[in-house]
């Protein structure tokens, strides 16, 4: 089952339970939302669960592109990715949390063909605030699923402020022996969807109030989901990448965890760029400007002539369809090779300034300052320039 295939089934389910289905925003959330970009598929909906009425009812579906700069540091593992597709579903003061386990639960195993054996619920066990979500727990009970309460990984939010709620995780099991264990302690137990009931709203000052109405917010990543009912490893191995990788080892031969943090890179800086950021000192195009040298130094630690002029426009275009974006490929690659140029040219000067006597022994903060306000030079690029 490719992704479309998930996606499709995914949305016609939930359209047959009244459900109507949204186009997606772009990685830029709305003004005043607290994060950089669209972490999740509940971003542009937040004035709809705070209790604005939605001009389509109640019942919502779609899928959104989403970005998330905390998984960085683990993009290159089986199940991460810095760009991917969310499905998800709201309940925006309608129908309550157990009715959309249930559904959840019958989609993975008739719709999809999961073996319910092979799943697992974790559920919020309750604070010195909220008692455990009792509710939930009987559902999965009742279905025979197997549960694990605990506190901080079952309570979702939208970044420091902003609505907020107990949430009931969907864990599949992807080991080679039968399920043992639990989802906590067995990271062969994977999760694949997440249900929020979405119920307050956390204020400035800390304290969590009750939104005006009782909704469910649900997100399922759609790369991670493909890449299990495939059968495939890890996400990198789903069919999203097969394009990346018929193309890229004969152009670049890398070990796998360096193609994977190109491919990953690489794919999201083009969905980043199709958005309309562009590379800056700050915010959003300063996280573009990390994928993008963070590849460049990946792609140069063999081989200096490696350039993203040679990137394969066919990656571009395929990248930018799957996300259903209308950017000009061709402006897009144009931006990869400035933002390498410019790359290239700063290195120069690095070695340059940093073989001066003054920056040969140890560093002191007042150093880096300098290096950084007068050369353009920051902090993890002095330290890896060090390190060459
Ligand atoms: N908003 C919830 C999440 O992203 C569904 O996990």
């Amino acid at each position: 089952m490719n992704t479309d295939l998930v996606i499709r089934t995914f949305i016609e389910y939930f359209e047959e339970r009244g459900h109507r289905r949204i186009s997606g925003s772009t990685l830029l959330p709305p003004p005043g939302d607290p994060v950089l970009f669209t972490t999740s598929g509940m971003h542009p909906l937040t004035p709809y669960l705070e209790g604005r009425p939605h001009p389509l009812g109640r019942r919502l579906v779609n899928v959104q592109r989403c970005l998330r700069t905390t998984d960085l540091e683990e993009v290159g593992d089986a199940t991460h990715l810095t760009v991917f597709q969310m499905l998800g579903t709201w309940s925006l003061g309608d129908y309550e949390g157990p009715l959309s386990l249930d559904w959840g639960y019958g989609l993975l195993t008739e719709g999809l063909g999961v073996d319910p054996g092979l799943l697992h619920a974790t559920v919020f066990g309750g604070d010195e605030r909220l008692g455990p979500d009792t509710a939930s727990l009987r559902l999965w009970q009742e279905r025979g699923v197997p549960v694990e309460l605990t506190v901080e990984d079952n309570w979702w939010s939208n970044g420091p402020v902003g609505p907020c709620g107990p949430d009931s995780e969907i864990f599949l099991w992807t080991g080679d022996t039968p399920p043992r264990s639990t989802p906590t302690r067995d990271d062969r137990w994977v999760e694949v969807w997440n249900h929020v009931m979405m119920r307050h709203r956390r204020l400035e000052d800390g304290s969590v109030v009750p939104l005006p109405q009782r909704n469910v917010d649900t997100g399922l990543g759609v790369e991670r989901l493909a890449s299990l009912l495939q059968g495939r490893s890890s996400v990198f191995e789903c069919d999203v990448f097969d394009p990346w990788r018929r193309l890229l080892p004969p152009l670049w031969p890398l070990d796998e965890p360096s193609l994977r943090l190109v491919c990953d890179h690489l794919r999201s800086a083009v969905v980043v760029i199709g958005d309309g950021v562009r590379p800056a000192a700050t915010g959003r195009g300063y996280v573009l400007r990390r994928l993008v040298r963070r590849v460049l130094t990946v792609l140069w630690r063999d081989d200096r002539s490696r350039s993203l002029g040679d990137l394969p426009q066919e990656l571009v275009v395929h990248t930018l369809d799957h996300f259903r974006q209308h950017g000009d490929p061709g402006a897009v690659h144009r931006l990869l090779l400035e933002e390498e140029r410019r790359f290239g040219r700063l290195l120069e000067r690095g070695r340059q300034v940093l073989a001066r006597p003054r920056f040969r022994g140890p560093l002191t903060d007042e150093d880096f300052h300098h290096l950084h306000d007068t050369h353009g030079l920051p902090r993890d690029l002095v330290m890896s320039l060090r390190e060459e």
